[in-house]
């Protein structure tokens, strides 16, 4: 689509790049000391003929490169990739080392690429296609004359959703090493200071709360040194108009595809321009570039709308269903599971899960999830990580005859592993102490009573292949569910010169992700779900391996909220796990309808979560309701439209899931607490086809849908807290 790219050569002196989507513009323009300039980012604009002519001005203290007027200087220009120590004292989006000591780090445009195709990340997942016709990416390629590092700035353009990825490649050509202290993965630059930056924050049993704050001079952001993107701040960040909503505004939004350290940062300068970079940590990271060698980094999924947060969140379902899940599960509707943790922790045998299957399968459930405890000697969280053999004194005809019978009652089986780790009482460590994570001469940290293997070297790569490979091949496994349930400490690596010691934390994600490449590539029909005590590496680096995440260890449905709210900000229902537990609420001792307990888990991919053996007559009728009612609208949940309703009021919250045809959709509402004197609340719906005639399925009434977004349907008032109700309305007309 030749419309994607514009190059305009020569008609002001300049090279201009105009990227297109189909609603937004990106324009670069190669400035006249060959520096790579940014100009406009922003709803589409059909030609961009030079509208920013007036960059240059004269600023104290600015520095002005060799040769320029003192009006130019790097201080103050807009750049798509910052240098280093050349006069820009804004953050730089990479630097290096050289091997006398020096860190200063300059490049020059010498050319471009145009590429039909999106290509694939070396060693890294990574949004793809599968219709090229849709896709063009521009390869700008810069060099540093003096280290002779080159730069290839990768722009790959998603006609159309209004998507552009960005990842960077270094490739010493030169004879020397080179260190690379710095390796961002993007940068924009903003001549607007008038905004307010949007991030995910938490901690574990409470992750992915929305924080809205104001752009102020100086520098705001997140990160995480865990080695993981984390349960306290994830790998997403947006930039919204101060009047943006739900409905209306404009909003940048930059998701990082990747599961490790990460940084993301706004720099408002004073001369009001807002700096947004993002990429691997700088923290403890170096990376050694040996002539010959190349570097990677991590794609950022850049998106700008103005159709609020809403719109934004759509385009991020959109790109994730369609361009980052495996492709097995792009069009794969999730099953409903019943996981065994929250329902016997450690303490069960082969009968107790038989017999829940029996049950669960009564119910409706689809997949049984056998989860922690079932390996070794198991029977709480002290020991044996690392010992993937059956616990015969708990399943004593092994997994492949539980796996059997299970699948004989009609349900699909998965399996809980946590390969990443090792207990200190195992025999694996004993066997293998090297292959920890930690300093010879150093205490090493405990983390939920366990320690990290080293991801970075082959032979434990090789074990965790071998390990999970063997259970897929012996036994009929459907689903894995994959944790990591603590962050690495004392970074060190046995395997790794003294001066690569930096490079641990990145080649620990590297090493995660050769694995998983090789599993799904080798048993692309397994359903792997992405947990690190609940949503603690809840990413797109994850979710490109992973068809699915346990969204938090928090089964409490108010709790829940929140957490939900925040996640769907970027990720799609699909891949959000959700479970309705027992009342009294593990997490936070709060008892809720089990109405509200699925109607709350029904926003995602519902499971249940409980032993389901003690529930009464009258609560398994429900529950096979709920099943029957989410199975027959899956598919709308999985793979419609969300709008989130309602959303100024934190006591009440409001969803709407409708197809693309606009022909169905459901409402699901959630109460927190009954007020006393509770105003009457009406809930405008969105998304509608204002022309259709719907009809609300529970009592036959009908409404137009621009009655239903204008005016609204209206609330009972139920005195009641924690009170939930669901709609589904169908079209049957116009
Ligand atoms: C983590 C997960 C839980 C459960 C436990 C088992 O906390 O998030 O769902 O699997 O591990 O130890």
């Amino acid at each position: 689509m030749s419309q994607m790219i514009k190059i305009n050569d020569n008609k002001w002196d300049k090279k201009i790049f105009h990227l297109s989507t189909e609603n937004t513009s990106y324009v670069i323009e190669i400035l006249k000391d060959s520096t790579i300039g940014h100009m406009y980012y922003g709803a589409r604009i059909k030609e961009y003929h030079n509208s920013k002519k007036y960059i240059y001005m004269d600023r104290g203290f600015s520095p002005n490169p060799k040769g320029q007027d003192s009006d130019y200087s790097y201080d103050t220009l807009p750049q798509e990739y910052p240098t280093n120590g050349n006069g820009d004292f804004r953050i730089p989006a990479y630097q290096t080392l050289e091997e006398d000591g020096s860190r200063v780090s300059n490049f020059k445009y010498i050319k471009y690429e145009i590429i039909n195709d999106k290509p694939s990340l070396e060693g890294l997942p990574s949004s793809y296609v599968k219709n090229k016709d849709t896709v063009a990416t521009l390869v700008l390629y810069a060099k540093d004359k003096v280290n002779n590092l080159l730069v290839k700035l990768y722009y790959s353009i998603f006609y159309h959703l209004d998507v552009i990825t960005r990842s960077v490649e270094f490739i010493n050509e030169g004879s020397k090493e080179i260190k690379l202290l710095r390796a961002l993965s993007m940068n924009l630059d903003i001549r607007d200071p008038n905004f307010d930056l949007i991030t995910l924050y938490g901690r574990h049993n409470n992750e992915r709360n929305l924080v809205r704050r104001q752009v102020v001079p100086g520098i705001q952001g997140i990160d995480s040194t865990r080695t993981s993107s984390s349960s306290h701040q994830n790998p997403f960040i947006a930039l919204v108009k101060p009047e943006t909503n739900e409905q209306y505004g404009e909003a940048y939004g930059f998701g990082l595809v990747y599961s490790g350290n990460f940084l993301a940062q706004v720099q408002l300068d004073s001369y009001e321009t807002i700096r947004v970079s993002m990429g691997i940590n700088p923290y403890d990271f170096s990376w050694k570039l040996s002539p010959g060698n190349s570097f990677q980094t991590p794609e950022v999924i850049m998106t700008y709308t103005n159709s609020g947060l809403g719109g934004m969140s759509r385009i991020y379902h959109d790109f994730i269903r369609e361009h980052l899940l495996r492709f097995e599960f792009k069009y794969r509707e999730r099953p409903i599971l019943l996981n065994t943790w929250e329902s016997f922790y450690f303490d069960f045998n082969e009968t107790d899960i038989i017999n829940l299957a029996y049950e669960s399968k009564e119910l409706g459930i689809e997949l049984l999830v056998l989860d922690d405890g079932w390996f070794g000697k198991r029977n709480d969280i002290s020991s044996s990580l690392g010992d993937w053999y059956v616990n015969k004194d708990k399943l004593p005809n092994g997994l492949l005859n539980l796996a059997r019978k299970i699948k004989n009652i009609g349900l699909d089986f998965g399996l809980w592993f946590e390969p990443e780790m090792v207990s200190p009482n195992s025999d694996l460590y004993e066997k293998h102490p090297d292959w920890v994570i930690g300093i010879p001469n150093r205490d090493r940290s405990l983390g939920r009573k366990q320690y990290v293997l080293d991801l970075s070297r082959s032979e434990v790569q090789e074990y965790i292949f071998d390990t999970v490979s063997h259970y897929l091949d012996s036994a009929p496994i459907d689903y894995i569910k994959w944790d990591m349930n603590r962050n690495v400490t004392e970074l060190w690596s046995e395997k790794l010169s003294a001066d690569q010691q930096q490079e641990l934390s990145h080649r620990y994600i590297l090493g995660l992700y050769s694995i998983l490449e090789r599993l799904t590539t080798e048993y692309p029909h397994v359903l792997f779900e992405n947990s690190s005590s609940g949503g603690g590496r809840y990413d797109l680096g994850m979710l490109y391996y992973m068809g699915q995440s346990w969204t938090s260890d928090n089964t409490d449905a108010i709790g829940r909220l929140p957490i939900q709210y925040g996640t769907s900000l970027i990720y799609p229902a699909i891949t959000m796990g959700a479970h309705v537990s027992t009342a009294l609420n593990h997490q936070v001792g709060r008892i809720t309808p089990l109405e509200s307990r699925a109607h709350v888990a029904m926003a995602g991919n519902l499971g249940y979560e409980l032993d389901v053996q003690k529930l009464n007559d009258q609560e398994k009728k429900q529950i096979k309701e709920q099943i029957k009612f989410y199975k027959a609208n899956r598919e709308l949940i999985q793979f419609g439209n969300l709008y989130r309703l309602n959303t100024n009021d934190e006591n009440e919250n409001a969803w709407l899931f409708i197809d693309d045809a606009k022909a169905e959709f459901l409402v699901t509402y959630v109460k927190i607490l009954s007020i006393p004197g509770a105003p009457i609340r009406f809930i405008r719906l969105s998304g509608l086809d204002p022309d259709a005639l719907y009809e609300d399925t529970s009592n036959g009434n009908v409404f137009y849908g621009d009655e239903l977004m204008n005016s609204g349907i209206s609330i009972e008032r139920v005195k009641q807290d924690f009170y939930s109700k669901i709609w589904k309305f169908k079209k049957i007309g116009v």
